[in-house]
């Protein structure tokens, strides 16, 4: 939720900090803070509410900041308000130490209470300042054994970066619970939340696990668990390019990944597809394809977006696989004592990797037996890592907050799963080639809607000022109404409904009054009739019907104030197609309701807390 990057190394690193605090600005962005240890040897902090570009008109209005050993931090508030007295970083000034985090430390309280006895005093509200003066407590003149003790008296979860005034030269990292990792430069180490802070600087990295704390110099590191077990890291090659992540001309990532998603899905199918046997390759799951046959009921688990592509897995995994599936908002399913029985398959979809409940549900999923696979987009995420299995999507970072080409990357990567196994259980070899084919289609379809995007933007204007809308869909387009208004509502900030068509009329009808927006998504397939019958419904009470429609079909425009045209493909792939012209919808909404769309009110990114 919160962006972290340290440095330690030879030069000034506030320039660096900064950058890298834009670049992770995406997961946090109320308030804004660095904390560098100066040649005078004293560790200066400024901290600002708003977003980086206000911390850094305060940074040009002081004296540089000058030296090169620092830690840097974006905020999305957990404890305690959005002010700057809550902003990281936090100082415990008996030792000089300053410390960020991203987390939550769940026993603060108790914690806080033993400090205060102690002498402490407390000038913030947060959880993070509490580890800050606990660490002070615990200090006896090694930072790293500090944070270890610390770290094990504190519950909950923490990515932490610690530098203090008596150890010039030394920084301290640790994780548990949120994402952290290492770039080993020359002579120089950065610490940060996820590679966008780190890739335009060294491409050679290393990922903090659970419970492990590194000790960094501009030239070492070591890493040992917060018993002080040492431990070896592993070192990578980072795959993110730095052009992935800068916006290369858009005037927003969401738009720039908006019109990625033909180019995305296609690296997402490269390699997967064996046209000529009709099958699917994939080799993320390969060693478990009997069991994979073999499974009595995929459990799909997710958050958000995320869960609406699920959702269609769920459909996907039935028609094509044959096999029962269910999907369930990963936060209920951690808590509902679930029932895992034998030949049960548990499939993790997220972008990040790092969401907290979805995590939480995987490994519930997995103590009680179930075989764990992952549908991610970041390598090496905690999610990835945890699984048995998985596979990747392959769509590039994704930067905008409102999450658009994942969507499609997932719902991809789950037709291709549900194929694959298909294949080897009922799908014949003509009905695989047919469905490939059209699959490999896939990105030139949304090429065409894209093409809309002006189009699209008009009917926008046209309901602008309207504050509620409802999104209706049914079968495989049901889980894309959903997506449609949560599009709608994350960035426009307009209350947005989505829901089966047919579940309107047992009580939602009740809201339409004149000239209330309902979009349809009225793609021909095997419910096109019953939709129609819906939108019916809509205009005898005044509703204005947007119909995304299939080219050619002219007779929908007798029913729909205004239509998006998608080009004709299956049924079971036609979300991927559908969900473009309500992802343009919500944009081009948020753009002329003068909102920041990359960055919606209250959000973050990655939601790496219950
Ligand atoms: O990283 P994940 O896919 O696990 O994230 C899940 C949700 O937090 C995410 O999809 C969220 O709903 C987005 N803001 C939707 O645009």
């Amino acid at each position: 939720m919160c962006g972290i990057v340290a440095y330690v190394g030879s030069k000034p690193c506030c320039p660096l900090l900064i950058e890298g605090l834009k670049r992770l600005e995406y997961r946090g962005y109320d308030s804004a803070g660095v904390a560098i240890l100066e040649p005078s040897g004293r560790i200066d902090v400024v901290r600002a509410v708003g977003r980086v570009s206000v911390l850094e008109n305060r940074l040009t209005q002081r004296k540089p900041l000058m030296g090169s050993l620092g830690i840097a931090h974006t905020r999305w508030a957990t404890h305690g308000g959005v002010t700057e007295p809550n902003a990281h970083p936090h100082r415990d000034d008996r030792h000089g130490i300053a410390l960020i985090h991203n987390g939550i430390i769940e026993n603060y309280s108790t914690l806080k209470t033993w400090l205060q006895e102690r002498g402490h005093v407390f000038k913030s509200e947060t959880d993070t300042e509490v580890l800050t003066m606990l660490i002070g407590e615990l200090y006896d003149g090694d930072l790293e054994a500090a944070v270890q003790a610390a770290l094990r008296e504190v519950t909950g979860a923490y990515a932490i970066a610690v530098i203090c005034e008596k150890e010039p030269g030394v920084l301290v990292a640790a994780r548990k619970g949120s994402p952290l990792m290492v770039g080993i430069g020359a002579d120089e180490h950065i610490v940060a939340s996820d590679p966008s802070a780190v890739v335009a600087h060294t491409t050679q990295a290393m990922t903090l696990e659970d419970y492990q704390v590194c000790r960094l110099t501009p030239d070492s590191f070591r890493t040992s668990t917060i018993d002080n077990v040492p431990v070896t890291p592993k070192v990578h090659e980072l795959e993110m390019e730095l052009q992935e992540i800068e916006r290369g001309g858009y005037p927003h990532f969401m738009l720039k990944e908006i019109f990625e998603q033909p180019s995305a899905i296609q690296q997402t199918m490269r390699g997967r597809i064996d046209k000529r046997e009709g099958r699917i390759v994939l080799g993320g799951v390969g060693q478990y394809a009997r069991e994979l046959v073999k499974a009595r009921r995929f459990i799909l688990t997710a958050q958000g977006t995320a869960l609406h592509a699920a959702k269609i897995g769920e459909y996907l995994f039935e028609e094509l696989a044959k096999i029962p599936a269910e999907c369930e908002y990963a936060s209920e399913f951690r808590y509902r004592n679930p029932i895992i029985e034998e030949g049960a398959v548990v499939i993790a979809v997220s972008q990040s990797g790092e969401t907290a409940d979805t995590l939480a549900a995987l490994r519930e999923a997995k103590d009680r037996g179930a075989l764990a696979l992952g549908v991610v987009n970041a390598v090496g995420s905690t999610i990835a890592r945890e699984t048995d299995a998985g596979v990747y999507l392959r769509v590039g970072p994704e930067i905008g907050v409102a999450s658009t080409k994942a969507f499609v990357g997932q719902v991809a990567v789950m037709t291709m799963l549900a194929m694959f196994i298909g294949r080897r259980r009922f799908m014949s070899v003509e009905q695989a080639a047919g469905l490939i084919d059209a699959l490999e289609k896939i990105p030139d379809a949304i090429g065409r809607v894209l093409e809309e995007s002006d189009h699209i933007r008009k009917v926008a204007t046209r309901y602008i000022e309207r504050e509620n809308w409802l999104f209706l869909g049914r079968g495989y387009n049901y889980p894309t109404a959903l997506e449609g208004a949560l599009k709608l509502k994350e960035i426009s900030y307009i209350h947005a409904e989505g829901m089966p068509a047919a579940e309107m009329k047992h009580g939602p009808i009740a809201l339409i009054n004149e000239g209330m927006p309902c979009v349809f998504i009225a793609n021909r397939g095997s419910q096109y009739d019953k939709v129609l019958s819906n939108i019916q419904e809509v205009r005898a009470r005044g509703g204005h019907v947007i119909a995304v429609a299939t080219e050619g079909d002219d007779e929908i425009r007798k029913h729909a104030e205004d239509v998006f045209y998608i080009p004709d493909v299956p049924e079971c792939l036609s979300p991927m197609v559908a969900v473009v012209p309500l992802q343009l919808l919500a944009y081009h909404a948020a753009v002329l309701r003068g909102h920041d769309v990359d960055k919606p009110r209250n959000l973050a990114k990655s939601v790496t807390v219950e």
